[in-house]
């Protein structure tokens, strides 16, 4: 249902430009598509398109059946396999089984895996390219799948995103970022319940004997295990009990190194966490934490594929009484709970993006209700850290709406000399500030990364006032809950651009109205005359074009109540440190 936009008759003049906004996603309302390009990985100058992967793949497969078969005839491999069958003779044995737990945990994980990778590529097709350095500049992208960047128009963030198919995507469409963030974030969560319990089970008995490598023989073992089955003649299974070298190794890195690589590279990516991180976050920027944790998305793709076909190889029977039914016998007893779990995963694969597009608002409240609070504790973070001027990006990505009304001509023919910020709401001295005002107080300037929930991030020099001189000339009253921010700018869909922050939030030390950009006035694109500069929130908070802030107790009735324009109308969080 539609939710019109309440009583604004108790707030600032702009309230009544609100709009409201869609409960679910209606195409009329939505951003054209746009189809990408197949992807493709830059070597040198080159643009490589990644679909040669399969048939190199191909050729490359039978290449490795038909070297293993060779080298198996070598007397030398012969002893060499014969000395190193597959598991390490040191290798101690599991007695256990696979217990119950075991079992129900590696269902949940590939439920969770299916949301977590489909919302994944989600957010990637909002931003399809990829970068090690932290600018961005077009061009220097290593990975992509949209073509190169015009150069003879303004080509916004939001130009750039692609369309992907509802049944790869969650949920499918363009720029649905909002949406798969909070599939992904909210299963992050259950992912990461279900690992850390795992851990602690597996090393509370002896499971973890099955996939820790206790010996260097685990080398040797897992080359030869590799040669066995590329001759396709396999080495003898022994999984109730032990894994061979190859199993031991594959096992070990997805479950110890790149989980662990996805969920630091993840959290880097916050711009609250990275600011807060120092030396850390400023070498180890958010593009390099995006590749590198698009490099561990790749593992867990590869992990995925291998590991599934092995398992229709090896023996599908052995294999899913192991897993699905925990026996060792000659039975079919794990097969039908195999069949059982894919036709549950296949009917959750279908269901979830209608589902998401249908019922949007519902998915942003039940993400909000799971990770709402976690992602709020980040704001707590004192998120100072500062680059260098060598470090300002030679592009900056622009984005959003630019305010096209005769007020905003008006202004900017006249050097924003008419321009005037109002203040006011629940504070004790509502005022108007001229640019000349604010120019008059204590100036701060700060060399920071913007981080766009896109997916990209620009350095730039920021100069303005910091929001406590305001707040201090202003003096928000203690009911005074939420920082209000309206822009002269109407958002896509029509109605005010507007965003909302916690007041406590505005107190931090890098927080400022900017209205210089490095070392220049503020550029029309990027909010002139006045812009938000919030340091531990994602871009799309940093309202640009600001025209008033008005303090308030709450924002339900304000558009359509979720704290701001992309909240109302792209079903984004209000509260984004991550
Ligand atoms: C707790 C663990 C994780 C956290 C905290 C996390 C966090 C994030 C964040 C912050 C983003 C960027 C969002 C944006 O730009 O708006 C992202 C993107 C993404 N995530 Fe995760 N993630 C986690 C686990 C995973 C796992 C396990 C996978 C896949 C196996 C995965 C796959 C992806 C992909 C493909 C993207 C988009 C491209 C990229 O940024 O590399 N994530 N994730």
């Amino acid at each position: 249902m539609s939710q019109a936009p309440r009583d604004a008759t108790q707030h600032d003049p702009l309230a009544k430009a609100l709009s409201g906004a869609d409960d679910r996603v209606r195409l009329s309302h939505w951003l054209p598509p746009r189809q990408g390009i197949l992807p493709h990985i830059r070597i040198g100058k080159r643009w490589i398109n990644t679909l040669w992967l399969l048939p190199a793949g191909a050729v490359a497969l039978m290449a490795a059946v038909a070297a293993a078969q060779a080298l198996r005839e070598l007397p030398a491999i012969q002893a060499f396999i014969a000395a190193h069958p597959g598991v390490p003779a040191a290798a101690p044995r599991v007695e256990s089984g696979f217990p119950w737990w075991l079992r129900i945990q590696h269902a949940l994980n590939m439920l969770f895996m299916m949301f977590i990778m489909r919302a994944g590529l989600q957010i990637l097709a909002d931003h399809p390219r990829l970068y090690w350095r932290r600018d961005c500049t077009p061009g220097t992208e290593w990975f992509r799948f949209q073509s190169d960047v015009p150069e003879d128009r303004i080509w916004t963030a939001k130009d750039d995103a692609v369309t992907l198919p509802g049944w790869l995507g969650i949920p499918g469409l363009r720029h649905t970022i909002g949406l798969a963030r909070w599939w992904h974030f909210g299963v992050n969560l259950l992912w990461l319940l279900n690992g850390i319990a795992f851990y602690v089970l597996i090393f509370a008995g002896d499971q973890w004997r099955r996939i820790v490598p206790l010996t260097w023989e685990v080398f040797p073992a897992a080359v030869s295990t590799a040669i066995q089955y590329a001759s396709l003649n396999f080495p003898v299974d022994e999984g109730w009990t032990r894994y061979n070298g190859l199993q031991q190794l594959t096992y070990f890195v997805t479950v110890f190194v790149a989980a662990p690589v996805s969920i630091v590279t993840g959290l880097m990516q916050s711009p609250a966490i990275s600011n807060a991180s120092g030396r850390l976050g400023r070498v180890f920027s958010r593009q390099a934490a995006r590749s590198a944790h698009f490099v561990s998305f790749c593992w867990f793709v590869l992990f995925i594929a291998a590991h599934g076909a092995m398992v229709l190889v090896t023996g599908l029977r052995d294999n899913t009484n192991h897993m699905f039914a925990g026996v060792h016998d000659e039975t079919w007893a794990g097969f039908p709970w195999f069949f059982a779990m894919m036709a549950g995963l296949t009917i959750a694969w279908l269901w979830a993006s209608p589902f998401t597009l249908r019922r949007a608002r519902l998915v942003q409240r039940v993400g909000r209700f799971m990770v709402g609070g976690l992602k709020g504790l980040l704001e707590r973070v004192d998120a100072r850290s500062q680059l260098t001027e060598k470090d300002i990006s030679p592009h900056f990505w622009p984005n959003g709406a630019m305010p096209a009304s005769p007020e905003y001509e008006a202004l900017l023919a006249g050097g924003f000399a008419d321009y005037h910020l109002r203040v006011g709401g629940l504070v004790e001295a509502p005022a108007e500030f001229s640019l000349a005002d604010l120019k008059a107080m204590p100036k701060q300037e700060q060399i920071t990364t913007h981080f766009c929930i896109q997916g990209w991030s620009g350095v730039a020099k920021w100069g303005g006032v910091p929001m406590r001189e305001v707040m201090a000339r202003v003096r928000p009253s203690p009911q005074a809950r939420y920082a209000v921010f309206y822009s002269l700018a109407d958002g896509g869909d029509g109605g005010r651009y507007y965003d909302v922050h916690k007041v406590a939030n505005m107190a931090h030390d890098l927080t400022i109205l900017a209205y210089e950009m490095n070392d220049a006035p503020l550029p029309v694109l990027h909010g002139a005359p006045l812009r938000l500069r919030c340091e531990n929130e994602l871009g799309f908070k940093m309202v640009k074009w600001i025209a008033a802030i008005e303090f308030v107790e709450d924002f339900a009735d304000l558009g359509a109540g979720q704290g701001g324009y992309n909240e109302d109308h792209e079903f984004f969080g209000y509260r984004m440190p991550i």
